[in-house]
């Protein structure tokens, strides 16, 4: 690619890291980089290699002790009774929407900035996405546009918190409350966040989060539901392994039998436990602020929020994003 063919809008997705490859002497000269900005650097440190090296020797490689460990570790930060560990947000969605029972013509409301996931697990269903407007300054699901859009097939409502700043929560759950309609939270940029002091994760209905390799928990791929209800967590449970009655871990362990029942046909959905071994310390250090706010910093930076070092978008503070 020659650097005179490289337009504007080029130059700016080559800094986001969505064109890769791009040969160094054009970046030099355009970007006025020295080194690539990859679309993706994780923070990983001795203590991450050491557990994977562990799972790895320890002959136990899918969903076994450290998935659960990573599970009740999760589920004891965010303040939710249950967290189900599955390999992706998107996963954690569509089992978010199962477990509430949707169906074929349905309707789910779904905020109209968003990644395709939010929407998209709608369709699997065969229900239909209703798109509602965003607030031009947060980018979250503005809830003034909300009731309006609200039929007598809606069946959810759902929430993203873009950049890890909380939707307003109070006013959605208001209405939500009003129509009798459960809330699920897309928080797959939203650990460690809170909303007025709670931490995000046990306050809707149910919370999907991704550890996706650019986030703040990184575990590769990976994600969580969370929830205070025990039905919804054990159907989720059981449709993240092909709706089979138990896990290959319990069919193992003292207690256990080999034998179980396919109860419904499910999905492959659960997290393996090398990605939990990731997971498990990474958790731990997304307590330590100032990892955070480093990750968070670079997400801003990367979206556009920070701009020639002013930040364009007042999205409260950072702050917000750390504990
Ligand atoms: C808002 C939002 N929701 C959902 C997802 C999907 O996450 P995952 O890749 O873990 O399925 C993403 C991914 O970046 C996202 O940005």
């Amino acid at each position: 690619m020659e650097a005179r063919n490289l337009s504007k809008s080029n130059v700016g997705a080559v800094e986001c890291g969505f064109i890769q490859h791009v040969p160094a002497h054009v970046n030099d000269r355009r970007v006025g980089r020295k080194k690539f900005l990859p679309f993706a650097l994780p923070h990983i440190t001795q203590a991450e290699i050491d557990e994977v090296v562990d799972t790895l020797r320890s002959g136990w490689l899918t969903t076994g002790p450290k998935t659960k460990r990573f599970e009740r570790e999760f589920a004891e930060r965010v303040g939710a009774p249950y967290a189900v560990a599955v390999n992706s947000a998107t996963a954690a969605m569509h089992l978010a929407l199962d477990a509430i029972g949707l169906q074929a013509g349905d309707e789910v409301i779904v905020p109209v900035y968003t990644f395709t996931a939010t929407a998209e697990v709608v369709i699997y269903f065969g229900a239909r996405p209703v798109f509602v407007d965003v607030d031009p300054v947060t980018c979250n699901l503005d809830p003034t546009q909300l009731e309006k859009h609200i039929t007598a097939r809606t069946r959810a409502i759902m929430v993203v918190h873009i950049a890890g700043l909380p939707a307003e929560l109070d006013a959605i759950h208001a209405i939500a409350k009003a129509h009798n309609l459960p809330v699920i939270e897309d928080a797959a940029h939203a650990f460690p966040a809170r909303y007025r002091g709670q931490v995000i994760g046990a306050i809707s209905d149910l919370t999907a989060f991704s550890f996706y390799a650019t986030k703040t928990l990184a575990t590769g791929e990976g994600g969580m539901l969370t929830t205070a209800n025990p039905e919804y967590a054990e159907r989720a449970t059981m449709m993240a392994l092909h709706g089979i009655s138990r896990d290959a871990w319990k069919r193992y362990t003292a207690e256990g039998s080999w034998y179980y029942e396919v109860l419904q046909a499910g999905y492959k959905y659960n997290m393996t436990d090398i990605a939990a071994a990731l997971g498990l310390h990474q958790l731990a250090r997304c307590l330590n602020s100032s990892h955070l706010l480093a990750l968070a910093t670079r997400e801003a930076v990367e979206c556009g929020f920070i701009q020639h070092g002013r930040r364009v978008v007042d999205f409260q503070s950072l702050q917000t994003l750390i504990m």
